[in-house]
């Protein structure tokens, strides 16, 4: 049985439930004292670890998540073959894993994210930040010298009518792939084995330890945005259309670059104007698979209605693939925007001084198939989904230097656009595994 009430736990408030809130902390400690630490996760921190149940009955106010990264858990000596993750990625921590991830290095990155001194995080969401504030106290003083607060990152959604949408203006969190047996899909949406997101569940295939069961790797990158720069790039390179005037032209390249307008519509059902109707509406605004309606794979040469470089298509290419979506690449997100509104010297100015960006959360049962396969082997990767695509405009990243995105231009698809700026700079992260209840409560606590 899959169903919510039997698959443990928390991992619809990890997931997209989570990331509804308002506000959200990353709160990045080490272990100074493990048998203290133990104990306090015990008696302090499992109580208010919201299940599954209690999200659903919106039951609490501060939901709280907890995950351990490799050092982490060896600091609470869950060590040995027998504890073995086995995901080698996780093992050797993020900052191994920068270069190969398109980081030009890692001087743009969080200092504190540099190593691997951070043991976990936890995670506080709410509809207000007093609540996390009251929360995170209470905590901080019962944990009292168990931990040292490494770094902690403040999320919030952005105001008015941008809620919801990312700092580039578009809206997020449409998209993620639903996990098999606990909802029924929407018109479009994946539905992925559930061991492809929860460790140990059928499509899993790696021998996993049994207290990591229902467990799911947890991704976290903080992910700079470069708001001006990216207005800047759309106002100097309007989509010369007929019909359109250079506001809707540099509109346009923007969508083209997403794969969706600001409103959350799909460019491959409405290639040329926003359809605010259609961005809102989520029984349609997911419900095509780039190939034409009839067909099982969509035409190799047909950019005309969405980019084959666009971020959505990169990163989810759905009929691009002779499989579809019965690939083991599937992530659920639940990221939150962090930083302020751009000021209006940054605006006029056209450079950023302020940070915001993206606080990106990525679940899944495998870092290698998942997170990282997306930004490593399709997003930087000029060759996906065709050769000539061109990197991922909004994420591919090529170690700092410049970035061919073709297809952009519906006029010309061979027109080149050479990107000569990372409009999202990597600022770190790292990776961790957040464990179900029953692995708190029997194993880590112990
Ligand atoms: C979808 C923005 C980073 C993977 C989206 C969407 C937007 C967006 C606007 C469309 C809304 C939706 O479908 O929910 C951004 C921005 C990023 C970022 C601004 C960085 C600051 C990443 C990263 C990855 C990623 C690092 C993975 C390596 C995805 C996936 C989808 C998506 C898988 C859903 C595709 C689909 O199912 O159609 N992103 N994203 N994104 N993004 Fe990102």
């Amino acid at each position: 049985c899959h169903h919510v009430c039997c698959i443990d736990e928390t991992w619809l408030f990890r997931t997209r439930i989570g990331m509804r809130k308002v506000f959200e902390r990353f709160f990045f400690f080490g272990i100074s004292d493990a048998t203290e630490f133990k104990a306090r996760l015990k008696t302090d921190i499992l109580p208010l670890i919201t299940s599954t149940m209690q999200v659903i009955a919106n039951q609490t106010d501060t939901m709280l998540n907890i995950a351990f990264s490799q050092t982490g858990l060896i600091a609470l000596n869950i060590t040995g073959p027998a504890n073995d993750l086995n995901d080698t990625v996780f093992t050797n921590g993020q900052v191994a894993d920068a270069s190969n991830l398109g980081d030009p290095n890692t001087t743009n990155w969080v200092p504190e994210f540099v190593g691997t001194n951070i043991h976990g995080v936890m995670l506080l969401a709410s509809d207000t930040e007093a609540s996390i504030n009251t929360t995170l106290a209470d905590l901080q003083s019962k944990l009292g010298n168990s931990i040292t607060e490494i770094y902690s990152l403040r999320g919030a959604m952005r105001p008015n009518e941008n809620k919801g949408h990312e700092h580039f203006g578009f809206l997020d969190g449409i998209s993620n792939p639903t996990v098999g047996g606990f909802q029924d899909p929407l018109p479009g949406q994946a539905l992925v084995p559930t061991g492809e997101i929860l460790v140990g569940e059928t499509g899993d295939n790696v021998t996993r330890p049994e207290w990591a069961k229902d467990g799911s790797f947890l991704v976290f990158r903080q992910l700079k945005q470069l708001v001006p720069e990216f207005n800047k790039f759309l106002a100097d390179n309007p989509i010369n259309e007929p019909g359109l005037t250079p506001e809707q032209g540099s509109e346009l390249l923007g969508a083209r670059m997403i794969g969706r307008w600001k409103s959350g519509a799909p460019i491959f059902l409405t290639p040329k104007f926003d359809d605010p109707d259609l961005g809102k509406d989520k029984f349609r605004n997911n419900d095509f698979t780039f190939a034409e309606p009839g067909q099982n794979s969509s035409d190799p040469t047909d950019q005309s209605k969405c980019p084959f470089s666009a971020h959505i298509r990169k990163t989810r290419p759905r009929a691009d693939l002779s499989v579809g979506e019965n690939t083991t690449h599937h992530i659920v997100r639940a990221g939150i925007p962090y930083g302020p509104e751009v000021a209006d010297d940054e605006s006029s100015s056209n450079t950023t001084e302020i940070e915001r960006g993206l606080a990106f959360v990525a679940y899944q049962s495998n870092i290698t198939a998942g997170f990282q396969f997306l930004q490593h082997s399709w997003a930087n990767n000029q060759k996906f989904v065709h050769s000539g695509v061109g990197f991922d405009p909004i994420i591919g990243a090529n170690a700092g230097a410049q970035r061919p995105v073709n297809g952009l231009d519906p006029t010309n698809t061979t027109r080149n656009f050479t990107l000569t700026i990372d409009f999202v700079v990597s600022r770190g992260g790292e990776y961790f595994f957040s464990p179900s209840i029953s692995a708190i409560a029997n194993t880590l606590s112990v």
